[in-house]
């Protein structure tokens, strides 16, 4: 197992240990949080925790299935009769590709990040998993920003896209010909910034463009980063 992985296994394992019995939960779609499911699934299992989650992903579903976590839908959170000043979420676990200053986040190098941002905004806590190489000081300077489109829109996306100084790329399949595809059944375009001064003016624009669905920076969102190290320390910063 690689030094990232060491890292990522125990910022999983002390992800795990924030849930308490009778929480419901976000659940993160990565590698990272995949550590999560498994630690979950293993106090679901073996010390009876109760507590359900809601799915980021098709992989996350097919994750938390399988190691016994049981699954809700959003439908199941009864956000009709819910005050909306409550949130229906007590936490939501994820992974990040960058966090930068303000825990501002890019996500979505797994192509869930429309979802993924859905569950975020509905949890009173969202904590946000990473090793120490995702940290950066300025967003944009290592991770692209994915943003989904709906195919019919990407040449017009893409076009946007170049206006706001991105260079943009469609994302293509490995082991499978032709675009990625998202559960939403749209394609993911990589935009690569030359480093991004102001991220709340870049996700205004990105969020006004005709034909996205949803782009991979979160601002606002987080409220706590664990921050593994090879070593197995896991900082804790709040956000
Ligand atoms: C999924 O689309 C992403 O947002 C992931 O949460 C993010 O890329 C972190 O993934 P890893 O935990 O695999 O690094």
């Amino acid at each position: 197992m690689s030094t990232s992985d060491d890292a990522k296994r125990a910022v999983g394992l002390a992800a795990a240990a924030l849930v308490e019995d009778g929480m419901t939960l976000g659940l993160g779609t990565g590698s990272t949080t995949a550590f999560v499911l498994e630690a979950l699934g293993r106090r679901v299992q073996d010390d009876g925790l109760r507590v359900a989650g809601v799915p980021t992903s098709v992989a996350a579903e097919r994750l938390a299935r399988r190691h016994g976590i049981p699954v809700l839908s959003l439908a199941d959170l009864g956000l009709d009769t819910l005050p909306t000043s409550q949130a229906p979420l007590d936490l939501a676990l994820d992974g990040a590709d960058e966090v930068g200053p303000g825990g501002a986040l890019i996500k979505g190098r797994g192509a869930a990040h429309v979802r993924e941002k859905v569950v975020a905004a509905l949890a009173a806590r969202f904590v946000v998993l990473v090793d120490a190489s995702k940290e950066v000081d300025r967003l944009g300077t290592a991770m692209p920003v994915p943003v989904e489109v709906l195919p019919f829109a990407e040449p017009a996306v893409a076009r946007a896209l170049r206006g706001l100084g991105a260079e943009p790329e469609l994302r293509m399949g490995e082991r499978k010909d032709g675009p990625v595809v998202t559960d939403q059944g749209l394609w993911v375009l990589d935009a690569r910034f030359p480093g991004i001064d102001d991220p709340a003016a870049l996700a205004s624009a990105l969020d006004a463009i005709p034909g996205v669905l949803g782009h991979g920076l979160f601002l606002g969102l987080a409220t706590d980063v664990l921050v593994g190290e090879a070593d197995g320390h896991v900082r804790h910063r709040v956000v």
